[in-house]
């Protein structure tokens, strides 16, 4: 009987059950992590006299050797042994003899995987967070580069109003922002620690939880022993705030990918980011936006696994647990390849100012602007709404722009225009008009780029 729990069972686990129960395929990922853990552990369980300082020190040579042997690859993982806590716990014993047997003192693995996820979700959102924020300064600092750049501004899609292509990147900023901010948030609920919860109810042991919390850079050990064990909350909410970021880089891909096209022309992405394809020769296609766009899918189907795997489960641990890794790792790995990939490539994008200009002026993006000068010459707001639909009209059925119509044509729709409209009606006009805090004018945008390096700035130095 090879397993670390056969003592009672008469009979060997069946062969494909033993394929089907275990987790050493995925789990391995948290050998680091468990190493550290038992470290701690080792060391309270000196400190309280439970092990001797001998076993502690045999324990601590064993496990920096496992960790050697597992980045060498040296380490013979064992689907036997069932998971990456019973592999390197039967290898310690195998090492270092029966001070790898009083490892588990007071321990289950129960609370070992809680606390080894936890810290593993730790390290890799300070990772995704490290990523996130270099796509924030690429975006704050290309929005502060293009300042006075006009684009069409769009509602359903259709021209709206003339904005600057750095007031456009700064709405991407606030949107990671407020998604770095969640990940920060979550962070605070995953680095509180199990350890010492044992199976369920604690341990008979006079444990020292508040010592191997400090050991581990927990901020504190958990309330609850059943909770400890058994929720997985702080993963799902990690999910969660992946699917929010997903969700807003699949936007930004979007908007790439339309930006791209032959129609649009507004930008072009460097070479180094696109790919060709095997049979026409001229295409250049936006393969990392289409891939961002596409790998949120995945994000949100983890998350929804996750909350469907939790939510049936009485206190406190089921085996259900073992399920939740695939997703969180896959959603690690998804989100932390997609901010690679963009914060690799959105400072490199050029801007065609010049087809970006000639697009905004196409599609009456000045109207608003004309009707807020009628509203300046004593007309009142739906009014003038009502004069310019009708100029408006009429330079559709002509073919042409509002500023293309004579002063008297204009004059025909309202008697009160008067020559000075052609200078709201250009879109450098329209854009400086819309001069206060949150808003596009060059000058405003050219504060909020600086305001949002500022923070990115600030949160990096924390
Ligand atoms: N491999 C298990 C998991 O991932 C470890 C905990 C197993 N605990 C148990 N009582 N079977 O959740």
């Amino acid at each position: 009987m090879s397993q670390l729990w056969g003592g009672r069972f008469a009979e060997s686990t069946d062969a494909f059950v033993q394929e089907f129960t275990t987790s050493i395929g995925f789990d391995q990922r948290l050998a680091r992590y468990d190493i550290q853990g038992s470290v701690a552990h080792a060391r309270m369980l000196a400190k309280i006299g439970v092990i001797t300082d001998q076993d502690r020190d045999d324990i601590e040579r064993g496990l920096a050797l496992i960790a050697s042997e597992i980045e060498a690859g040296s380490f013979a993982w064992s689907v036997a042994l069932e998971d990456v806590h019973m592999n390197i716990e039967a290898r310690l014993t195998e090492l270092v003899g029966d001070a790898g047997k009083r490892l588990h003192t007071g321990r289950s693995r129960n609370d070992q995987v809680a606390t080894d996820i936890r810290l593993y979700l730790r390290d890799a959102i300070a990772v995704c967070t490290a990523e996130l924020e270099r796509l924030l300064r690429g975006i704050a600092t290309l929005a502060g580069a293009h300042t006075d750049v006009v684009m069409p501004g769009f509602t359903h899609l259709q021209t709206a109003q003339p904005v600057s292509f750095g007031h456009h990147l700064l709405a991407w900023f606030e949107m990671l922002m407020r998604d770095a901010e969640r990940l920060d948030d979550c962070a605070k609920r995953v680095n509180v620690m199990p350890l010492g919860a044992a199976a369920l109810a604690g341990t008979s042991y006079p444990i020292d939880r508040a010592y191997t919390a400090e050991l581990l850079g927990f901020d504190r050990p958990a309330a609850n022993s059943l909770d400890a064990v058994s929720d997985r909350d702080f993963a799902i909410e990690f999910c969660a705030s992946a699917a929010l970021c997903m969700m807003h880089l699949s936007r930004i891909a979007e908007e790439l990918v339309n930006w791209a096209s032959t129609q649009w022309q507004f930008v072009d992405l460097p070479d180094r980011f696109c790919t060709g394809s095997s049979i026409m020769p001229q295409k250049k296609n936006p393969d990392v936006p289409e891939l961002v766009r596409g790998k949120s899918g995945r994000v949100y189907g983890a998350l929804m696994s996750l909350l469907t795997l939790m939510k049936s489960q009485p206190l406190a641990y089921n085996k259900d647990n073992q399920e939740d890794k695939e997703p969180l790792f896959d959603t690690i790995d998804t989100l932390l390849g997609s901010l690679r990939a963009f914060a690799d490539m959105i400072p490199n994008i050029q801007p065609r100012a010049d087809v970006m200009r000639e697009a905004a002026s196409k599609g009456f993006a000045t109207a608003t602007d004309l009707a807020d000068y009628l509203v300046r010459k004593g007309v009142a707001f739906r009014d003038a709404h009502e004069i310019v639909g009708s100029a408006v009209g009429y330079a559709v059925s002509q073919g042409v722009d509002l500023a293309d119509l004579e002063l008297a044509t204009l004059q025909g729709f309202g008697a009160m225009i008067e020559a000075d409209v052609f200078d709201i009606l250009t879109l450098d006009g329209a854009l400086a008009s819309r001069d206060h805090y949150g808003a596009t004018a060059p000058n405003q945008v050219a504060m909020a780029a600086k305001t949002a390096l500022e923070r990115v700035e600030r949160r990096c130095a924390r």
